[in-house]
């Protein structure tokens, strides 16, 4: 078995080729649109949530072929989710993976259509790939992405987060804005990922969306620390820009120390819940670790 670098590594390679054949090529028109989705999307990120559903793809005896495009509909929501976090009437961000944003570097209007656009192609491509074995199933999948990108999902986590600009939330609240805004794109996609295999029975898919609650909060928690603590070169995005927008955080609430003991109880949680799975589920164990040991 490689090692997880080598493991990461060469899928982020091959998804990347992946993305750049499913969207639509910028000589396409609309030109101006499709080249400004093709430089949100391409060429930066950590591609996480991709490996997550590469990862219970693997555990579940999946296709790669089925995964590549449930994972791809996964990053493709992500990345609109950045494009417009970024915009001036939300956090007001003008650098992303190292690049001028989207807005910056196109307009305000190409960005709102990014990512309306991105939105619709995820979606696309769930419904004209084959996914499942069983169309019922892929139906599952289809509305599962669904909720988790709307307004019970990662949508109504970012207007919890706007709305609590300037106030202090209780522990509870803040726990419901990260589980929704950032923890149900990373538990959709190792749901979705999972999906397109059968080898795993409810049971098991309740252990693995545990598991997806438990690392998708701590992924969070994680960048509210590394806002407070990083630098922007090293983030490839703007540091300290929660204290800046007045956002709290799990460090405004807890300080950063408790905060990096909160994420590491998550994470014992998130091992916890594979337990039953045994070697099967190294590369979800190393995941899990990256999360909240990533220094980006
Ligand atoms: C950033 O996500 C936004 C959050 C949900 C915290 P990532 O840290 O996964 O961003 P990329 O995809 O690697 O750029
Ligand atoms: C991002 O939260 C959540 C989504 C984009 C859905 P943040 O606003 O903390 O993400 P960054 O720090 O800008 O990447
Ligand atoms: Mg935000
Ligand atoms: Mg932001
Ligand atoms: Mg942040």
């Amino acid at each position: 078995m490689p090692d997880f670098q080598t493991w990461a590594s060469a899928h982020q390679h091959r998804f990347e080729d992946v993305l750049k054949t499913l969207l639509p090529q910028a000589s396409l028109a609309p030109q101006r649109l499709h080249a400004a989705m093709r430089y949100s999307v391409l060429d930066g990120g950590k591609r996480v949530r991709p490996l997550l559903a590469f990862a219970a793809g693997e555990l579940a005896g999946a296709e790669q072929q089925r995964v590549d495009i449930a994972a791809a509909a996964v990053e493709l929501i992500h990345a609109y989710s950045l494009v417009h976090d970024d915009m001036p009437c939300m956090d007001d961000d003008v650098l992303r993976r190292g690049k001028p944003t989207c807005h910056v570097e196109y307009d305000e209007a190409t960005a709102l259509l990014v990512g309306d656009s991105l939105q619709s192609l995820a979606f696309q491509l769930l419904s004209e790939h084959v996914l499942s074995d069983n169309p019922a199933g892929q139906l599952q999948m289809v509305k599962l992405l669904a909720v988790a990108s709307g307004s019970r999902g990662m949508a109504g986590g970012q207007a919890f987060d706007l709305a609590s600009v300037g106030k202090e939330l209780t522990l509870p609240e803040l726990e419901f804005m990260h589980i929704h805004k950032t923890g149900a794109l990373i538990r959709a996609a190792i749901l979705l990922g999972a999906h397109c295999g059968n080898g795993l029975d409810a049971a098991q898919l309740a252990k693995l969306d545990h598991f997806g609650k438990c690392v998708g909060l701590a992924f969070q928690v994680v960048d509210d620390v590394l806002d407070a603590e990083a630098d922007t070169a090293t983030l490839g995005k703007t540091a300290g820009k929660d204290a800046d927008n007045d956002k709290p955080t799990y460090v405004t609430l807890l300080g950063a120390a408790q905060a990096k003991k909160m994420a590491a109880e998550l994470h014992a949680e998130a091992m916890e819940s594979l337990s039953e799975f045994g070697a099967r589920a190294q590369r979800l164990r190393e995941l899990a670790d990256f999360i909240v040991i990533r220094k980006y």
